[in-house]
């Protein structure tokens, strides 16, 4: 197998060593907790999800993710996994859309034969003053932040088993709203709240476990770590800083390893002090 490392413009031949094969994820694993495992993550081809997708990746998971518009992104991070040894499987579906869900668990279902871990993660940021707000975007802010979680817990559940991890991606907003104008996406990310802790209820006795991951202002399209609105959130932060894909990423990746069994119903924030 020819790599090419990142910090090497020389390709390199490699033994078997899946985990050195992935190196250019810019991980150092040792061990690959999640070998075996079949994830889906809803919204993947950029932001917090793409980091997600190449984290299981690099830890040994097969990995489906969905995306809406991005398509030639969804497919470099597809091939950027395969061509250094990995599963993965870009889908093209609209969390707005109950169908497109369905389709889409169903799908990696098909593909790898079975369903361990969910990431719903596919998230919308509207902003307006009050009476600007259109209600369009309000009902859309519910539908992909909020009424996607449901539908694609739903149909995942079907397939999982005794171990089966779910994550949503939440927001430290659900806590904390220190701006005007985002008053729904406050509201949908606090939904998520509640609907963690009632789904655990159900899934629960079935082994598998669901979690609210509430990251703070992360350095992505939705929100760069640069320009006035950062600049007004940056002394907001304990640590002073945005945080960075990864970091929401690795904290991902020990909730659905197998040392987080004991974890669900919870809401984890993760968010540089923001709502210290
Ligand atoms: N960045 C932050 O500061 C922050 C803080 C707290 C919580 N969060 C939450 O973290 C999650 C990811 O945010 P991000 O900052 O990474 O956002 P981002 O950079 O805008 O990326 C959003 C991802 O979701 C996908 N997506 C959006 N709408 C979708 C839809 N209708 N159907 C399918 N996929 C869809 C996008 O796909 P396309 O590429 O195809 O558009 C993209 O992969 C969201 O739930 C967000 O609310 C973010």
């Amino acid at each position: 197998m020819t790599v090419y490392p990142r910090s090497s413009a020389k390709p390199i031949l490699d033994s078997d060593n899946k985990a050195a094969r992935l190196e250019f994820l810019e991980i150092d694993m040792t061990t690959q907790h999640l070998s075996g495992k079949v994830a889906l993550i809803q919204g993947g081809s950029r932001g917090i999800g793409a980091a997600i997708v190449k984290r299981l990746a690099a830890e040994g998971a097969t990995v489906a993710f969905t995306y809406v518009s991005s398509t030639a992104k969804a497919e470099e991070l597809q091939n950027s996994i395969t061509s250094a040894g990995g599963k993965a499987l870009a889908i093209k579906a609209d969390s707005a859309d109950a169908v497109a869900i369905r389709n889409a668990v169903n799908a990696t279902v098909e593909a790898f034969g079975r369903l361990d871990i969910l990431v719903n993660n596919a998230g919308v940021l509207a902003i307006a003053p009050l009476e600007d707000f259109k209600l369009e975007d309000f009902d859309q802010t519910l539908a992909i932040n909020v009424r996607s979680v449901f539908i694609a817990t739903q149909e995942a559940a079907k397939h999982m088993t005794e171990g089966g991890r779910i994550i949503n991606i939440g927001s430290t907003n659900a806590e904390r709203m220190p701006f005007a104008g985002g008053g729904p996406y406050a509201m949908s990310k606090s939904a998520l709240v509640g609907l963690t802790k009632g789904l655990a209820r159900d899934l629960g006795p079935r082994g598998i476990t669901i979690n609210n991951v509430q990251p703070g202002p992360v350095d992505t399209d939705m929100n760069p770590a640069s320009g006035d609105f950062a600049e007004s959130l940056i002394p907001l932060m304990a640590v002073g800083r945005y945080g960075k894909v990864e970091e929401i990423a690795s904290f991902v990746a020990y909730l659905v390893g197998p040392e987080a069994g004991y974890i669900t119903g919870a809401s984890l924030t993760i968010d540089g002090g923001f709502g210290a």
